[in-house]
């Protein structure tokens, strides 16, 4: 079911921190704004149970109230981020706690556990007696569930989530000898005797636990957030008709949200602050522009999505962070980058500066002194640019490439030195090598019903360091790749078990057809290393942290490069092998941007635009397209004006001028065409 049939804007706001004389004229302001959504009480749980058991749901019927004399709508939540201090006082065992098990005490948010059974009964009353008193309410059109689910913290060490692992692993196994098994348990005689040893990892010397056993915590700890989300899911869909949504934002460490998706949610939402790129902490080459891959892995865990909280203001706590204000046009070129890559509703963080409180200098698009200002007319001005695009909503984001991306991977990746960095370091290069040559792609999850007709649309199927494989992934690689797709595998690809163990087999173990090779000796490079080289003809191509030693075995499979340095000089770094229909290419390091640009060239990939415009390296381009009509989106990062050259007659959907030629687009320019 789709929810959004246009475009639209939100934003957040907080009627707990406010004077009541002050809701109506805010609702009005933003209505004139173009807002025409709020998002409302995700941590105001002493508003309905001051006292335990004791609900009053006076202060929001009030505001709703208000709310119903304007045309504006709610998205209503779960107020679980924050439980009170009450409950905290009597019920200590629904603190979270780090890994040495200190407790984290009240005073911040997010501070409880997934697991602790008082916890759980307390969140089925509270949102049973929301959704009961709320679910029938005219102007709520959906309901967010709880805020940022492992936002903060990402691993659990209480007491309650010791206790549900052992369940868990009952489940999984079954018995503790097949447990001892999978976890090669006999290694350092960490064996266990009774289901009571085992606890989530804790310190050891070194802060070193069984990878096995820290892998399966990991999956833990996301199927402890998708059945917490689970929970306040059913009750909700228990009650509300049929066209109000329920969603909860993303993307934070150790939640598969593909499952998130499909088992606890209608759609996701993401909360885009792109200025953390730009600010000290970014650490990334393309800064703001680098929030276009977190877009996209919202995109691939469920199509429809949208953004609950857009940047609107310069950020920061009392105690952390410091981040400059948007300028002119930032806070539309980053509304643009969503809609450019797929949501279909922004809702900015939030209508007003809090004048107190943790976060009493991140910014809404208000300031302090709640006056008119600037960033309030660049959000107007989006609004009345909305209107023209309404028929945006729906279309699909037009891909050419593929990135396989696998939960077990990556997990296991934050886990391991070998192919950990690997991984990080490959997700950037193929992430800016993708956006700079103008590839769209879209991330494809693995999970058991993957097959390969998911995968037959993109005309290259990227599988950066797939380690843990099984047959089925294998299979399903190879049935793509028989039907006439581009497999490019890089390095470290199968050699382990679902268990992150690695079975006595010749690697890529299971798919030494498939490449026509087999790898019989590798090396980790430092990240320095001069020998982290390859050549491709007369090109040479960076080819940094690992070198698998490539052997081709079958007359199918041809070398494309050679490493240059070292021992092994001359050894094949890069293989092609023709299989079926089409091309299964194992690459032996990670994939640097450059690198990865060059071997676009050599598959002869192209620009999705080609036809279309000539587009500088510096902006983001992207078409979506649905019923009969495409836009395509040109997003200048720069702070200054770019050239484009448009190949052809196109409507600009903005001003509906018709344009072609030279085209000059200013910093932090959206242009947006009809084509
Ligand atoms: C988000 C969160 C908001 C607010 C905002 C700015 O992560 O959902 O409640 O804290 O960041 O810090």
């Amino acid at each position: 079911m789709k929810y959004f049939n246009r475009l639209a804007m939100g934003t957040c706001y907080y009627p707990e921190h406010w004077d009541e004389s002050l809701w109506l004229n805010d609702l009005q302001r933003m209505l004139k704004a173009g807002i025409g959504t709020i998002r409302i009480a995700e941590f105001a749980w002493n508003k309905f149970e001051n006292e335990e058991g004791v609900f009053t749901f006076d202060f929001f019927d009030r505001f709703l109230d208000v709310v119903e004399q304007t045309d504006m709508k709610v998205i209503f939540c779960t107020p679980t981020a924050t439980p009170p201090a009450w409950l905290t006082q009597k019920y200590p065992e629904v603190l979270q706690a780090d890994q040495d098990g200190h407790i984290f005490y009240h005073g911040c948010r997010r501070h409880y556990n997934y697991n602790a059974p008082v916890y759980l009964e307390k969140t089925r009353i509270i949102v049973e007696e929301l959704a009961q008193h709320y679910a029938n309410r005219r102007c709520i059109v959906g309901w967010q569930i709880d805020n940022e689910l492992n936002c903060q913290i990402g691993e659990f060490f209480s007491e309650a989530d010791s206790v549900a692992f052992r369940v868990f692993l009952k489940e999984k196994y079954g018995t503790l000898n097949k447990l001892n098994e999978a976890w090669g348990t006999v290694f350092w005689n960490q064996t266990y005797t009774d289901w009571s040893q085992i606890y989530l990892p804790r310190h050891t010397p070194h802060n070193t636990s069984n990878p096995h056993l820290k892998l399966d915590s990991l999956r833990f700890y996301s199927e402890s957030c998708i059945s917490y989300c689970k929970l306040h899911y059913d009750i909700l869909k228990k009650h509300l008709p049929k066209n109000v949504f329920v969603t909860t934002q993303g993307l934070f460490p150790h939640v598969n949200y593909n499952r998130l998706h499909d088992e606890a949610l209608d759609f996701l939402t993401y909360d885009s602050y792109p200025m953390f790129g730009l600010s000290d902490e970014g650490g990334n080459r393309l800064k703001d522009r680098k929030w276009s891959m977190e877009l996209a892995r919202i995109r691939g865990a469920g199509n429809e999505f949208g953004i609950m909280e857009q940047q609107s203001g310069p950020g920061g706590w009392y105690n952390r962070r410091f981040m400059p204000t948007p300028k002119p046009g930032q806070i539309r070129l980053w509304t643009y980058q969503s809609v450019a890559n797929g949501a279909d509703y922004i809702s900015y963080f939030r209508w007003r500066t809090c004048t107190f409180g943790t976060e009493i200098y991140w910014h809404g698009i208000l300031n302090y002194d709640n006056q008119d200002n600037r960033r309030l007319q660049e959000i107007t001005d989006i609004g009345r640019e909305f209107e023209k695009l309404s028929d945006l909503a729906g279309k699909t984001y037009q891909a050419k490439v593929a990135i396989l991306y696998d939960y077990d991977n990556e997990w296991d990746g934050e886990t391991d030195v070998w192919h950990g960095p690997l991984r990080k370091y490959s997700n950037a290069g193929l992430f800016q090598a993708l956006q700079e040559s103008h590839v769209p792609f879209n991330y494809v999850t693995v999970s058991p019903n993957l097959r390969a007709a998911d995968l037959k649309a993109y005309e290259v199927v990227f599988a950066p360091h797939m380690t843990i494989m099984d047959p089925d992934l294998a299979e399903c690689m190879k049935e793509y790749v028989k039907g006439g797709g581009i497999l490019i595998a890089g390095a470290r690809t199968g050699y382990k078990d679902r268990n992150g163990r690695c079975p006595m087999d010749i690697m890529p173990i299971g798919m030494t057809d498939l490449f026509g090779m087999e790898i019989r000796d590798f090396t980790a490079l430092n990240a320095e290393s001069p020998y982290a080289y390859a050549s491709l003809g007369d090109k040479k191509l960076y080819m940094p942290f690992f070198h698998d030693l490539l052997t081709p075995v079958a007359d199918t499979c041809e070398t494309v490069a050679v490493y240059s340095e070292d021992f092994y000089k001359g050894t094949p770094a890069i293989v092609k092998n023709q299989y079926g229909k089409g091309q299964a290419w194992y690459f032996g390091a990670a994939f640097d941007c450059e690198t990865v640009k060059e071997l676009l060239k050599t598959l002869g990939v192209e620009s999705l635009i080609k036809d279309l415009a000539e587009v500088p390296p510096c902006c983001e381009i992207s078409i979506r397209e649905g019923d009969g009509k495409a836009y395509l989106f040109v997003l200048n990062y720069t702070g200054d004006t770019v050239e484009l050259e448009l190949k052809k007659e196109m409507r600009n959907a903005l001003t509906d001028e018709k344009v072609s030629g030279a085209y000059k687009l200013d910093a932090y320019g959206v242009l947006i065409l009809e084509v």
